[in-house]
C-alpha cells in the first residue's frame, strides 16, 4: 500500500518555511493582537491552544513533540496541556485557553462524546477548533473546522486481514483493547470485527481494555492467560504498547511471543520494529502521529477564513516481519 502522508509533509514543511513568524517581539506582537475570534493583524504571532489526552503511548508523546517542533518552526505561541487521560481537565484546559484568548485550539479528544457544551463555548468565543488523530460525536458539526485522523476501522480491518493470512483463516483470538469510549478503540475493534467475520474459523475467545498503556497491556495479558492460556492461539491489541505489555507476560507464562502465540497491532511506532526484528511481534499496521505540519495548516487556513475539509484522512501502511529490520532505520517516531 503506498502512503502518501510523507511526501506531503515534505511539501508542506516547504510552506511551513513560508508561515515562520518572527519569535522576535513575541511579546509586544501578542499585545498587539486582536480580542478573541478577532482575525490577528497580519503578521503576528499566533497563540494556539493544544489540549493532549496525555503521554499513554509511544505513538501519543510522537503526536505532542510533532505539534510542538512545528508550532517552534512557525513561530506559534503554543499552550500546552497534557490532561493525564481525564476529560474533565480537557474542559478545564479548553476554558483556560478561551480565557487566554488564543487563536485556535487543537483538540486531541480522549473520548468520543461529551464534546458539544465546552465547543459551544470556544464557537461563542469565535475560536476555531481543530481536532487531531480522534473523533468525536457532535449533533452540530461546526462546533469543530476539522478532523485531521487515521481511518481506525480500516486499521482494525488491515489487521484482521493480516492474521487471517497469518492463520490460515483459524485463531482464538485475545484482543486487547483501547481506552473505553475512544475513538480508535471504538473503531478499531469494529474494523477488525468485521475482517475476521469472514472466516468462522476465527474467534475472539477474550477482550479486555489495556487503555493503551504498557504496563495495563502486559497486566490484562497476564490475566487473560492465567484465563485461557491452553486455548489462545494468536494476540490483536489495538496497540503496539499494549502488544509490548502482552509480549512480556507471554515471555513470563514460558511462551514464545510472535512463535508460539502470533500477535498484530497498530501504530508503527519505533519499538513495535525493534519485537519484529526481534521475532516478538508479527506485524504492525501503521498509523501516522506526525499531525503538527497538517494541524497547523489547518489553523492557518481557518483563521484566514479559507474552507477545510472537514475530514482529512491519513493514509496507512501494513508492516510485518519481512520488512521490519530494513524499515527500522526509517522509522521516524
Ligand atoms: O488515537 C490514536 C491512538 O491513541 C494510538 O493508537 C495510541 O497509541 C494512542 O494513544
Amino acid at each position: 500500500m503506498k502512503m502518501p502522508l510523507f511526501p506531503s509533509l515534505r511539501h508542506l514543511s516547504s510552506l511551513a518555511a513560508v508561515a515562520i513568524f518572527s519569535l522576535a517581539g513575541c511579546d509586544r506582537q501578542s499585545a498587539d493582537k486582536e480580542s478573541p475570534g478577532g482575525a490577528p493583524k497580519p503578521g503576528k504571532t499566533l497563540t494556539v491552544g493544544f489540549s493532549q489526552v496525555s503521554a499513554e503511548s509511544d505513538w501519543r508523546v510522537a503526536e505532542s513533540k510533532s505539534i510542538k517542533d512545528e508550532a517552534a518552526k512557525r513561530g506559534i505561541d503554543l499552550k500546552f496541556s497534557d490532561s493525564q487521560g481525564k476529560q474533565e481537565n480537557q474542559f478545564k484546559a479548553i476554558r483556560s485557553f478561551i480565557a487566554q484568548g488564543v487563536d485556535a485550539i487543537i483538540l486531541a479528544p480522549k473520548v468520543e462524546t461529551g464534546w458539544e457544551e465546552i465547543l459551544k463555548e470556544a464557537k461563542q468565543a469565535k475560536i476555531p477548533v481543530v481536532l487531531v488523530d480522534r473523533g468525536i460525536k457532535v449533533s452540530d458539526d461546526s462546533l469543530y473546522v476539522t478532523l485531521i485522523a487515521s481511518d481506525f476501522v480500516a486499521e482494525g480491518r488491515l489487521a484482521g486481514d493480516w492474521l487471517a493470512k497469518k492463520t490460515s483463516g483459524k485463531a482464538q483470538i485475545i484482543e486487547l483493547e483501547g481506552s473505553p469510549g475512544a475513538a480508535p478503540a471504538i473503531d478499531r475493534k469494529k474494523g477488525f470485527a468485521e475482517s475476521i467475520a469472514a472466516h468462522p474459523g476465527m474467534k475472539i475467545i477474550a477482550s479486555q481494555s489495556g487503555d493503551f498503556e504498557t504496563g495495563k497491556g502486559k497486566e490484562v495479558m497476564e490475566t487473560l492467560l492465567q484465563q485461557h492460556g491452553k486455548d489462545v492461539t494468536a494476540v490483536y491489541a489495538h496497540n503496539d504498547n499494549m502488544a509490548l505489555g502482552a509480549i512480556e507476560a507471554i515471555k513470563a507464562a514460558g511462551k514464545k511471543p510472535g512463535v508460539d502465540i502470533p500477535i498484530v497491532s497498530i501504530d508503527a511506532v519505533r519499538a513495535a520494529f525493534t519485537a519484529m526484528v526481534a521475532g516478538e511481534l508479527n506485524c504492525t499496521i501503521e498509523c501516522n502521529p506526525l499531525l503538527g505540519p497538517l494541524a497547523f495548516d489547518a489553523v492557518e487556513k481557518a483563521r484566514k477564513g479559507e474552507s477545510l475539509p472537514k475530514k482529512t484522512v491519513i493514509q496507512d501502511r501494513v508492516f510485518d516481519q519481512s520488512v521490519a529490520a530494513s524499515e527500522l532505520p526509517n522509522r521516524k517516531y
